[in-house]
């Protein structure tokens, strides 16, 4: 039997595009993150959006699109310190505190961005 995906079980399509709906907007509010994000968010969402769905297990949408996603690479041009980590991870807390329900699962799902978030990390610079 083919186990259930985090997808599926926070409710597929319209919760990924919910969750990112509520994610950027925060992004762009913080002080650490914003400077490296373009003035139009609008393709980063899109992206996001069909990144996450087979990052939790959905359709491979990214891939078919974008091809290999190589997403710490992807990442290389931007200062990631381990403080923007920190913060982008607490706007996804936020974000997935408003949308999914199942407070077990948020936990789950934030438990594997949050290896994510820091594999990420790519400078120890502080720019302040
Ligand atoms: C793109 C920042 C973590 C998924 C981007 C962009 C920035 C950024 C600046 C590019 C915006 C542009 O197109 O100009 C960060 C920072 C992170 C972080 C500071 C902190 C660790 C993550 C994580 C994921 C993720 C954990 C996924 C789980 C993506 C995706 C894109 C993206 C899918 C679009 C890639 C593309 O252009 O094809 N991120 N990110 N990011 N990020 Fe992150």
């Amino acid at each position: 039997r083919r186990p259930v995906s985090y997808y599926e079980l926070m409710g597929g399509a319209p919760t990924i595009r919910a969750i990112v709906e509520a994610f950027y907007p925060k992004v762009i509010e913080h002080p650490l993150l914003a400077p490296l994000f373009p003035e139009d968010i609008t393709p980063v969402m899109e992206k996001q959006e069909m990144f996450l769905t087979q990052y939790f297990g959905g359709p491979q949408l990214y891939t078919m699109k974008e091809g290999h996603p190589r997403m710490r690479a992807r990442h290389i041009r931007f200062p990631i310190t381990p403080d923007r980590a920190t913060a982008w991870l607490s706007c996804m807390q936020q974000a997935m505190d408003e949308v999914v329900e199942d407070s077990a699962l948020r936990e789950q799902m934030m438990e594997r961005l949050a290896m994510t978030a820091y594999f990420f990390v790519n400078t120890d610079e502080q720019e302040d």
